[in-house]
């Protein structure tokens, strides 16, 4: 069976740069857009055009540069914001203006001051503007999430009245359970008349970590867009983290949803993000941290070393990551000395293992990681080895 195809929105430069303390200037913006381009995303979220003219600028020499991936410049529901959009994206090869507005009571009522037949009547007109400028015109409904789900119909039936293309459902404060998210899509999809003319994306924040398995359980209902930014960068708790959904789609085959990413290259462009944004990236991260792939207890080292797969369900290089590591702590055991031991030159007897580990262990407890020259130290200070 073929399989339906994902399409992976990246929203780093725009979302992600979001993150408080983190500037990245036009070139540092254009570096990562040609890699993510590379990668294989099919859209690219540049920026916020009307947000400052710095971001106008990215936007359009972004729009310049990349060859395959749709440009995607926000706006809100504001005819100024559409018309810059329209503007910074005149050079792209497929531009995409991103319009929509708030539609939950807290957005409708407090930001807004407005009321609910408004707030459709507006996200029609914003659409319709922005039709006048491109083609492909995605509606974002924000805080769907905790927008009551017949409401939040009516809101996408207008958008795709006005010609959107793609209605993004975004969990805007990260509230909804995997469950909810789900049954939210698959409700829009049953329910919106004229559906089969857009696709539902997700648009998931990490509140209570669980962003990855909201998107996950949107697009097994139906969506076939997630938004997502490398290392799951983003306001706050961030947004859905791109290596993660695009691996666990890759791992669970069955599921028959298939993205373009060429995995080798998540590594990378997770290191890249983050040095360019001196934004550091927990060592327990998903796919990219760097103890994703390391194994420091004796009984992992040695399953590991005897079949990678014992604890490991991806193989590193699938990621970029040249291979796992064993780390040399106090709690590793010989299995594991003698692996690094062979790695660095020398191939131990059992008898001269048991002496060398005795003195690995007194130097372990001492020393929190053991690396190769501490190796070839208490090697060569062992009686056995001389
Ligand atoms: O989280 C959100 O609702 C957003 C929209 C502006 C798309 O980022
Ligand atoms: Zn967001």
């Amino acid at each position: 069976m073929s399989k339906n195809k994902i399409q992976i929105f990246d929203t780093t430069l725009r979302d992600g740069e979001q993150v408080p303390g983190c500037k990245l200037n036009t070139e540092q913006k254009v570096i990562i857009a040609k890699q993510l381009d590379k990668l294989g995303v099919d859209v690219i979220e540049a920026g916020f055009p009307v947000s400052s003219p710095g971001d106008f600028k990215s936007v359009e020499a972004i729009s310049k540069i990349v060859k395959n991936a749709t440009v995607c410049g926000l706006t809100r529901s504001v005819e100024n914001d559409i018309k810059v959009a329209g503007e910074a994206l005149k050079h792209a090869v497929k531009p995409r203006i991103h319009t929509g507005i708030g539609t939950s009571d807290s957005h409708i009522n407090h930001k807004f001051k407005s009321n609910k037949e408004d707030i459709i009547q507006r996200a029609f007109a914003a659409v319709k503007y922005a039709k006048s400028f491109v083609e492909d015109v995605e509606f974002y409904a924000e805080d769907a999430g905790r927008t009551d789900n017949e409401y939040l119909a009516r809101v996408c039936e207008a958008a795709i009245k006005a010609g959107a293309t793609v209605l993004n459902i975004p969990d805007t404060t990260g509230y909804c359970l995997p469950s909810e998210y789900g049954a939210k899509i698959k409700y829009l999809k049953e329910n919106v008349k004229g559906i089969e003319k857009a696709i539902l994306s997700c648009h998931c924040h990490n509140d209570l970590g669980l962003a990855t398995a909201n998107s996950i359980e949107g697009v097994i209902n139906g969506a076939r867009q997630i938004e997502c930014t490398i290392n799951g960068i983003g306001e706050r708790a961030g947004n859905t983290a791109l290596e993660e959904v695009v691996m666990v789609l890759k791992q669970h085959p069955y599921l028959n949803l298939d993205t373009n990413i060429n995995t080798q290259m998540l590594y990378g462009l997770s290191q890249l993000v983050s040095d360019s944004m001196g934004i550091y990236t927990q060592p327990n991260k998903a796919i990219v941290g760097a103890n994703a792939f390391a194994h420091s207890s004796g009984i992992h080292q040695d399953g590991v070393i005897k079949n990678r797969a014992t604890y490991e369900i991806i193989d590193p290089k699938d990621v970029g990551v040249t291979e796992s590591a064993i780390v040399l702590t106090a709690r590793s055991g010989r299995a594991a000395l003698a692996y690094r031991a062979k790695n660095v030159g020398y191939e131990l007897t059992k008898l001269q293992l048991d002496d060398v580990y005795a003195n690995f262990l007194s130097f372990a407890d001492r020393k929190k990681e053991v690396n190769d020259n501490d190796i070839h130290q208490i090697i060569e200070t062992s009686n056995v080895y001389q």
